[in-house]
């Protein structure tokens, strides 16, 4: 499996995909922050790989060979996340028959992955910003202090800025978190990675799928390069997987594509407006016209100029009266001729309807 640029990973297993200018600054942060302590917070869209970028974070840093502890704040429900992430000892509530170490001790010596951090409950974040300046913890029940030596990374989809300005999220924990802050770039926002990353995740279910489709056609690409992406990379990895296992093609083309793709994205984009034939020249149309008629070209003895234009003429005026059911005003129109340059012409060259 090749690495996309230069970034240097420890372990192989994160492949982070990407060349468009947003994702280069991206891994260039990362790799700057990786080899620090520093507190890192990720802000994205869901789908745009915070998580990735958090485990690559760990994965590059002097701490890698400890535990990279995740938590989800949004998933765990509020009255259980105090209790999972300090611990508790035995006895401290009703129901805590032994005691139980939280995932803040977990990570000693490691990371801690604080996810969907804007999620977490008021009280819970005075209690997180004084582990952060203190570096120990207080287990539930507990009657000492436990020193612990965490580096913390966090991340959301929210705006914590604005949760701030709204008195959601306490503004000194926001501080205390947005030490280095790194941007996921929406995907719809870096459309030069999407065949990158359609190539990767094809090749990935090919063999997790043992199927062996051989790529995608330029118009489905097309089409999937106009598509919004509300869900990120996380969609399009859906989307290929669902392709590859339903499709019996041996490369997928926009019949392929998800409904939701086919509703979302402009007709235009899947059908091409033909683009109107160019007028043709006037000397194009004669040149055709003289080729399709009785004339051949000028025999050696020559010919009467007057008498062949003229034969040409009635040839052509006979063609637009035919084609106009002898209705005069329509067969000058499709002559460009006034209707009274007709008639005079029609008299000229003795044109009658028999
Ligand atoms: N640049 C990338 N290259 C390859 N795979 C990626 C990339 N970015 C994200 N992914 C993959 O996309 C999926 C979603 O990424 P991840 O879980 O890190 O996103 P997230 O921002 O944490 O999403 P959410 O907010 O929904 O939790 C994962 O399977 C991840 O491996
Ligand atoms: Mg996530």
């Amino acid at each position: 499996m090749t690495l996309p640029m230069d970034f240097k990973l420890k372990s192989n297993t994160f492949n982070i995909i990407g060349r468009s200018e947003s994702v280069r600054k991206v891994l260039e942060i990362t790799q700057k922050a990786a080899a620090t302590d520093s507190t890192v917070i990720v802000f994205g869209e869901s789908g745009t790989g915070k998580e990735l970028i958090a485990r690559a974070l760990h994965h590059n840093s002097p701490r890698a060979d400890n535990p990279f502890v995740p938590v989800n704040c949004g998933a765990i429900p509020a009255d259980l996340l105090e209790s999972e992430l300090f611990g508790y000892e035995k006895g401290a509530f009703t129901g805590a028959m032994n005691s139980k170490v939280g995932r803040l001790e977990l990570a000693h010596n490691g990371t801690i992955f604080l996810d969907e951090i804007g999620d977490m409950p008021g009280p819970l974040q005075v209690k997180l910003l004084r582990v952060l300046a203190e570096q120990e913890i207080d287990r539930i029940g507990g009657t000492k202090s436990i020193k612990i030596d965490v580096r913390v990374i966090a991340a959301t989809n929210r705006n914590l800025e604005k949760d701030v300005e709204e008195g959601k999220f306490r503004e000194d924990l926001f501080y205390r978190l947005n030490v280095i802050p790194v941007f996921m770039p929406p995907l719809r926002e870096r459309k030069s990675d999407i065949p990158l990353l359609l190539k990767y995740f094809l090749d990935a279910f090919n063999k997790k799928r043992s199927k062996s489709i051989q790529g995608i056609d330029d118009r489905a690409v097309e089409i999937l390069c106009n598509y919004q992406w509300p869900g990120n990379i996380r969609e399009l990895a859906n989307f290929v997987e669902r392709m590859v296992v339903l499709s019996t093609n041996s490369v997928l083309s926009p019949k392929d594509l998800p409904e939701k793709v086919l509703t979302d994205v402009p007709k235009e984009v899947w059908d091409p407006p033909t683009l109107p034939e160019a007028e043709e020249n006037p000397s194009e149309i004669l040149r055709r016209s003289l080729k399709n008629s009785m004339f051949t070209g000028i025999p050696d003895e020559g010919i009467n100029l007057k008498q062949v234009v003229e034969d040409f003429e009635r040839e052509l005026i006979m063609e637009a009266l035919e084609k106009n059911d002898w209705v005069k005003n329509k067969a000058a129109q499709t002559l460009s001729l006034n209707r009274t340059t007709l008639v005079e012409k029609l008299k000229k060259l003795k044109i009658t309807r028999d």
